[in-house]
């Protein structure tokens, strides 16, 4: 089991959930942070932390799909382990449907 970020962080990209992980397994990228569901020791501190709701148990339905996206870009952005700033529209976003489409595949700067 692991825990994996969902949909509703593209482009709110909070990070309180990085300051909280025991284990620093969270990877930056542009507009969106992922969990390397290797590494996540599935305690879930993360969870109740983002303000978007947006980190999830891989035990919901239909989970599949982000659980894949984590998985690959786990492998390919840098770790991240302190809070940045997030988007200065992040609250705008928050909430929005269809925001999978606006998923960047760029790296963040990690720390
Ligand atoms: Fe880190 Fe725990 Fe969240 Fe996994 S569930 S990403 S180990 S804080
Ligand atoms: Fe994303 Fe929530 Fe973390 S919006 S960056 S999963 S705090």
């Amino acid at each position: 089991m692991t825990y994996v970020v969902v949909e509703n962080c593209i482009k709110c990209k909070y990070q309180d959930c990085v300051e909280v992980c025991p284990v620093d397994c969270f990877y930056e990228g542009e507009n969106f942070l992922v969990i390397n569901p290797d590494e996540c020791i599935d305690c879930g501190v993360c969870e109740p932390e983002c303000p978007a709701e947006a980190i999830l148990p891989d035990t919901e339905p239909n989970i599949e799909k982000w659980l894949d996206i984590n998985t690959k870009f786990a492998a390919e952005w840098p770790n991240i382990t302190r809070k940045g700033e997030s988007p200065a529209d992040a609250d705008e976003w928050n909430g929005k449907p269809d925001k999978e489409g606006m998923l960047s595949s760029n790296p963040g700067k990690g720390d």
